[in-house]
């Protein structure tokens, strides 16, 4: 594997999981795998779990880890070819890469969308340049289409807490008053298409996501009818895909709580956090033995540290 930018960019799920699971039952086997080696964390956009846990990964591995918040202590950044460069940005995306590329043996960097220019956030502009200009392999921390290491996270926790062969995974929309990227669901989609399981999407008229994506998946507009059965609730926002980047919707009825939660099959909550508690779902599903959310973002470590160490040893 040369890059992981992409659910897409996943060969073997079932080999991925496999060596997450073998490095969560013991992180430091493979302690010297990283020695004298260094990643490098470029951040556009905060982080909580995606930054401390890729440090946690890389640390098991031995790796050195530098981190920059590059929207804020970097220099601006040009990524348009044959620009004139007498405006903001001071550095041109050709130079920056090539030059971080001397410094560490991965570069990984977390870019959001705009979510006002879908053109320009499908090219995935930032992590996309990296990849081209960089000499070293790319990790995405989350671009402005896809959230990866979220994804190989929320696999490793279903393949861990299901209780049947193919279990029935609902991905359900729920209300937020910012507008958020598509990039958490787009992921999931991709990994679930991916996985043995019974897969549903759920939100209202008008949140559809990008079809090339949802193709082949059921999409349900009435919530209840698809949470019957359901062995996982995974709960995100989106934005609007088709009008895009707004919100078009903030109905609390979507909000996720005891009364969807009993028509499932006693099934687990899940969401990648950070999460809006009253809002996407209630203090009660949260703060319940049903809620998965702390030992999936504890999988962020186990993930990212699979991902790292098959780019280091391929
Ligand atoms: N789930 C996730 O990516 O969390 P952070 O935004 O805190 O990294």
């Amino acid at each position: 594997m040369k890059k992981y930018t992409s659910v897409d960019d996943i060969q073997d799920l079932k080999e991925f999981l496999e060596l997450a699971k073998k490095i969560k039952a013991d992180p430091l086997a493979n302690k010297k795998l990283g020695k004298d080696k260094t990643i490098g964390l470029l951040f556009f956009n905060p982080s909580l779990r995606t930054r401390l846990s890729t440090q946690k990964a890389a640390q098991n591995l031995g790796m050195e880890c530098m981190v920059m918040n590059l929207n804020t202590e970097g220099w601006t950044l040009e990524f348009g070819d044959g620009e004139v460069m007498n405006g903001a940005a001071s550095e041109h995306i050709k130079e920056a890469a090539q030059v971080v590329s001397q410094y560490c043996d991965i570069i990984a960097i977390r870019s959001f969308p705009t979510l006002k220019d879908k053109e320009k956030d499908e090219a995935e502009t930032v992590i996309s340049s990296f990849v081209k200009y960089a000499s070293v392999p790319v990790i995405s921390l989350e671009g402005a289409t896809e959230h990866p290491l979220q994804a190989l996270a929320d696999a490793l926790t279903i393949e861990e807490y299901k209780t049947k062969e193919r279990p029935k995974v609902v991905l359900s929309w729920a209300p937020h008053p910012k507008a958020l990227p598509q990039s958490v669901p787009n992921s999931f989609v991709k990994m679930m298409k991916k996985m043995d399981v019974d897969f549903i999407i759920t939100h209202p008229k008008g949140y559809e996501l990008n079809p090339s994506i949802t193709e082949g998946v059921t999409i349900e507009h009435n919530q209840e009818t698809a949470f019957q059965g359901a062995d996982f609730i995974y709960a995100k926002n989106w934005s609007s895909y088709n009008d895009y980047g707004q919100i078009t919707n903030q109905d609390p009825q979507w909000t996720i709580g005891k009364k969807q939660m009993e028509l499932t099959n006693n099934a687990k909550f899940m969401h990648c956090l950070p999460v809006r508690r009253n809002v996407i779902v209630t203090d009660e599903i949260l703060d319940s033995e049903a809620s998965l959310v702390i030992p999936e973002a504890n999988n962020r470590t186990f993930s990212a540290q699979a991902v790292i160490t098959k780019l280091l040893t391929q």
